[in-house]
């Protein structure tokens, strides 16, 4: 039996202490003390409660006024008050809930100082990717205001890139738009059927000009009973926009695009895979952070901003799912996500 509340210290203490006079009455006296008077029992039990009493009286004081500090202490800044409890409350008892508040502050400490390192990279990153464009329009405007708007040699090229510019950091603020509401949750999302070929054409449509242009075939193989899936349909477009767009960005010429659906339970499970350049191992885990990219000069050149992917994660986070990716460098990549059946 564990002495950890005031009932169990003071039957303990007041035990010892009792043991402790008979010891010195048995060896001042003798043992007749017992036997020749029976009240001399009644002495010892009324005794043994009167110092248990005592010891109860000042353990549960004792015990109140320090716990109630270290509780209120916890309480206040988990927002709830259990000082009602108290009365029923061992030493073990609070130990326990004092750690679990120590392990609790100490992994919102770890996250605070995560998400601090994340804002930090995040700024860096945003301005970063603002630079460059931004210096761009800069050069052709100061250019142009320099005599060259009266070049006709220059004059409508450079007009044309400072737009394109332009263009590359409104997707930028557009992407970062869009991160922003998923992550606050001011989009609601409108779940319904949605017929999952439909949506897969549209896209095969929208991107047919950048699939021709790299020679990259598009396929689409349905293995799925089913033919809706429960989704937010154009947060779903979009990420089928961005997967098959990266499968043309980062295919090979001549290559493929496959999206295929295969029947998994109550749920379609979705593939989409490329014979593309592959990612190497190493960047995998963090392919889907924002602004992350394999290659940097590569994908900066094609106008990537390496916010794709981190969209894709949050509209299908928000969906109660993830992404996964499988891939092999040079020889393809695999994302894929499932997707509730439609009713
Ligand atoms: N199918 C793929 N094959 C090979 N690499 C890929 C593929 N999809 C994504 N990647 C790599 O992952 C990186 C991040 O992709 P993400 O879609 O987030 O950004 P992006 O395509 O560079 O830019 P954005 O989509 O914002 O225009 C890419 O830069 C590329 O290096
Ligand atoms: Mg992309």
């Amino acid at each position: 039996m564990k002495i950890n509340n005031p009932l169990r210290i003071s039957i303990f203490l007041s035990t010892v202490i009792t043991l402790l006079l008979i010891l010195m009455i048995l060896f001042f006296q003798d043992f007749r003390f017992i036997q020749n008077d029976p009240t001399n029992i009644l002495f010892l039990v009324f005794f043994f409660f009167f110092i248990m009493v005592c010891t109860y009286m000042v353990t549960k004081k004792f015990f109140h006024e320090k716990i109630k500090v270290i509780y209120k202490n916890i309480y206040k800044f988990k927002g709830t008050s259990r000082l009602d409890k108290l009365n029923d409350l061992d030493i073990d008892h609070v130990q326990k809930e004092a750690e679990d508040w120590a392990n609790a502050k100490q992994n919102e400490l770890e996250q605070m100082k995560q998400d601090e390192n994340y804002r930090r990279d995040f700024i860096g990153n945003v301005s970063h990717e603002l630079k460059t464009p931004i210096f761009n329009i800069q050069g052709y405007v100061e250019t142009l205001l320099d005599g060259g708007l009266d070049d006709d040699e220059i004059n409508v090229k450079y007009l044309k890139r400072a737009n394109k510019s332009i263009e590359r950091m409104i997707n930028i603020v557009e992407d970062l738009e869009v991160i922003s509401h998923l992550e606050t949750e001011q989009s609601e999302l409108e779940i319904e059927n949605v017929i999952i070929e439909d949506v897969v054409n549209e896209v095969f449509d929208l991107l047919e000009m950048k699939a021709n242009n790299s020679k990259i075939s598009l396929q689409l193989i349905n293995e799925a009973s089913a033919v809706s899936v429960r989704a937010d349909k154009n947060k779903l477009q979009q990420v089928f926009i961005n997967l098959i767009h990266n499968s043309i960005k980062y295919g090979k010429k001549n290559g493929k695009t496959r999206v295929s659906f295969f029947d998994m339970g109550p749920n379609i499970l979705i593939e989409i895979a490329d014979n593309g350049i592959g990612i190497d191992e190493d960047s995998l885990p963090r392919l889907f952070e924002r602004f992350y990219r394999v290659d940097k000069n590569r994908s900066r050149e094609i106008g990537g901003t390496g916010l794709g992917l981190s969209i894709v994660k949050h509209i299908l986070e928000a969906h109660n799912q993830t992404i996964n990716v499988r891939s092999t460098k040079n020889v393809g990549s695999t994302f894929s996500f499932i997707l509730e059946k439609g009713e």
